[in-house]
């Protein structure tokens, strides 16, 4: 074992005698002094090799029975923290020292907070999911808390179901639903069931989310880029990566906001059907759109060949962590089984309280007031850009929570994010986000997080770091 160094031992019996001042909870004496000296252990305040107090001389000190102190190094020694041989003193043994375990768990607080990627939190709708938590929790049989098909709640399912199929045009089924822990959960499986099936690459569009390339990649496939223009996925070049599937954001394409045009969706589902390959339909935040109905989901047209997911996480918050997929038969079972080996179902009572929330109409209704709310905030962010950045154009306002004010080739979007980030404003860039070296440059705005009174104050402190760049 090593030898604790002089300084180690000075820590140690300093440790210690401030074991002596502490005081211990009534009843509580055994458990509390087993809880300090693990914890000195633990945290490295004891040194390793370090010599305790025999157990007559640390009762003495604490003015606790011998008995107590006893009791703690047994259980202690028993539980490889302390080494105990007969006729001496206990010693510290060797116990693993995480470092920066200890950090604080800070949060922290932006000026202006144009997050491209989350919703308003503070209008999740708590008063209606209290209740429909409750009310599930009422009324669920007892066989809804045990564990349960790996699909999900047969409630869920059905609720669901009707709703992707009026609000989506989702060809969906409620024997063919999985309930999932959000888009991040369903595209791990997805790539499982690939995986398994052959494919060795998955194509996804650039620009897109990073986060969602290294869950494919953490699956063991590869991932290439394909370029994307106002049409949406340039389908074109997806034919020379022979990809086993592509992922797609076909209503709102994250982050440029293009909607994918019928002949592309069409060109995308032949792709699919001649490379025997599939389509899964990132489906993130359809509902947000501002000036015409939704776009109907592309599953709508091949459910065969398109794994289509959805999320609360837009809807209703990042933090719910339930979203749903509907499966193309030949990748029903795999995916099943992938969803039982991650976590055997998702939490049931949340599963039982949107079902709720779906069947009282809550859900929709909500909504209604979201699309709304961002509707307003969209405008004024649109009008605000025109005010204070007047050569600056605006992409992808049609739909969604964010903008995208693209900026000329020279620009260096992530100095501007981080100067930003200096004067309290959070935005991201967008260059990050495509793989391959051809990258436009450019910021995205989100306005889920900026109440309508701060947007023309947050892009006036834009437009000051944007000036001060130049
Ligand atoms: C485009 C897009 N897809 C997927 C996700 C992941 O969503 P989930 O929370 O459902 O895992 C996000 C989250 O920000 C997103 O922006």
């Amino acid at each position: 074992m090593a030898r604790a160094s002089r300084a180690q031992k000075d820590r140690s019996s300093e440790a210690l005698r401030s074991l002596a001042g502490l005081a211990f909870r009534r009843g509580r004496i055994r458990r509390s002094l087993q809880e300090v000296l693990r914890r000195a252990v633990q945290t490295g305040e004891l040194a390793m090799g370090a010599r305790v107090p025999s157990s007559r001389v640390l009762a003495a000190q604490l003015g606790v029975s011998r008995g107590v102190v006893t009791d703690t190094y047994d259980q202690l020694a028993s539980e490889g923290y302390l080494r105990v041989t007969p006729r001496s003193a206990p010693t510290v043994a060797i116990v693993q020292r995480v470092a920066g375990a200890e950090r604080e768990v800070t949060r922290p607080r932006w000026r202006f907070d144009f997050v491209a990627t989350t919703p308003d939190l503070s209008l999740f709708p708590r008063r209606r999911w209290t209740r429909a938590l409750e009310r599930a929790l009422r009324t669920a049989p007892d066989e809804a808390l045990d564990y349960t098909d790996h699909r999900g709640l047969p409630e869920l399912r059905t609720a669901l179901t009707g709703y992707l199929v009026r609000v989506r045009a989702v060809r969906a089924d409620p024997g063919r639903l999985v309930i999932v822990q959000g888009f991040t959960q369903g595209i791990d499986l997805a790539c499982r069931a690939l995986r398994d099936r052959g494919a060795r690459t998955i194509a996804i569009e650039s620009p897109s989310l990073p986060p969602v390339w290294e869950s494919i990649r953490a699956t063991g496939l590869r991932v290439v880029g394909c370029a994307v223009d106002g049409e949406g996925l340039r389908v074109d070049r997806l034919v020379a990566l022979h990809a086993g599937a592509v992922v797609v954001t076909p209503s709102h394409q994250f982050p440029t906001g293009a909607v994918m045009s019928p002949s592309r969706r069409a060109a995308l589902l032949e792709w699919a059907a001649g490379r025997d390959a599939f389509v899964i339909e990132d489906d993130y935040d359809a509902e947000f759109r501002f000036d015409r109905r939704p776009v109907g989901a592309l599953q709508g047209l091949d459910p065969a060949r398109v794994i289509h997911i959805g999320t609360a996480s837009k809807t209703l918050a990042p933090g719910v962590r339930l979203g749903w997929m509907s499966v193309p038969a030949d990748l029903f079972d795999p995916i099943v089984a992938a969803k039982g080996s991650a976590d055997s179902g998702s939490p049931a009572l949340d599963q039982l309280a949107l079902a709720q929330l779906l069947v009282d109409g809550e859900y929709e209704r909500h909504v209604a007031r979201m699309r709304h709310t961002y509707r307003a905030r969209r405008d004024r962010l649109v009008r605000a850009i025109a005010a204070r950045l007047p050569e600056a154009t605006v992409e992808g306002a049609a739909a969604g929570m964010h903008i995208l004010l693209p900026l000329d080739a020279t620009s260096d979007d992530v100095a501007i994010s981080r100067a930003a980030a200096e004067r309290g404003i959070r935005l991201q860039a967008l260059s990050p986000m495509y793989l391959g070296r051809s990258k436009r440059r450019g910021l995205l705005l989100g306005y889920g997080r900026l109440g309508e009174d701060s947007i023309g104050p947050a892009v006036s402190a834009l437009a000051r770091v944007l000036q001060s760049g130049r």
